[in-house]
């Protein structure tokens, strides 16, 4: 269960945050729990969370190792700060700052060399559900953003995949738990095909868009879906809580 949290939270409400969510029985044998703050909260959570199961993941990062990019942040930078874990891809990065295929798939490649996990996030636009072209879209944001980084490693050690259908961000539209569903089985025999069958049987694939605590359950009944990839609603602990719990419900 993985909450981004996109540009949101101050130094005091992170500390209040984590302090209830650290204190908070998990079973932490039924879920793994990973938040992605702001940069500027990243070491005041690494803190909080030392000694606790709790992973931590930057939002975004550059391909390059350092220099002069001013307003960026580099893979080494993220490991230094305690991230395992980093974002890539989203929706938000791809639409607001011309993140294209290409670019995603440069950083990708830097975080495994990193020895950073990216979480790597897809999803099709209403425009491109509605035309039909949902399978095209994934089977290129696929292809041309998971190009050559894994296929000398163990695929599912190395990247987590995010299916979140734009549409369905922060808007409230949930997908149903059948179509998350299909486009999970999509991801998993395209990573079959192109890898190998234990790669696509091995990686995890969460679903982003519009997670809640009554949602949580019907969607992790699917057999495809691994976990969640939760916007708004990992801004308050209870409601953050009681999706980690998806499992007592
Ligand atoms: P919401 O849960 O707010 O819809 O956001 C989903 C998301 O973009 C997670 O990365």
């Amino acid at each position: 269960m993985a909450a981004n949290w996109k540009m949101n939270l101050s130094l005091d409400e992170t500390g209040d945050l984590l302090e209830r969510v650290r204190g908070a029985e998990v079973d932490f044998t039924k879920v793994d729990v990973l938040v992605a703050p702001p940069f500027t909260t990243l070491q005041l959570a690494n803190r909080l969370l030392a000694g606790t199961d709790i992973l931590l993941a930057g939002q975004n990062m550059h391909w390059e190792g350092k220099g002069a990019f001013t307003g960026e942040i580099s893979p080494l930078m993220l490991k230094e700060a305690g991230c395992s874990h980093v974002i890539l891809g989203h929706s938000e990065r791809r639409t607001l700052f011309f993140e294209t295929n290409e670019i995603i798939n440069r950083k990708v490649n830097a975080a495994i060399e990193a020895g950073l996990i990216p979480i790597l996030c897809i999803g099709e636009t209403l425009k491109e559900r509605d035309g039909k072209k949902t399978f095209d879209v994934i089977r290129s944001q696929l292809n041309e953003s998971l190009k050559t980084s894994c296929q000398r490693r163990d695929l599912p050690e190395s990247v987590v995949l995010a299916y979140e259908p734009v549409w369905s961000i922060g808007t409230g539209k949930t997908a149903t738990p059948e179509q998350a569903q299909e486009v999970h089985l999509f991801v998993r025999r395209w990573l079959g095909e192109n890898f190998d069958h234990d790669s696509g049987q091995g990686i995890r694939i969460l679903y982003g868009g519009s997670v809640r605590p009554d949602n949580i359950k019907e969607l992790m009944l699917q057999p495809d879906i691994d976990g969640a990839l939760i916007g708004g609603a990992s801004l308050r602990a209870d409601s953050f809580l009681s999706i980690i719990r998806f499992y007592k419900g």
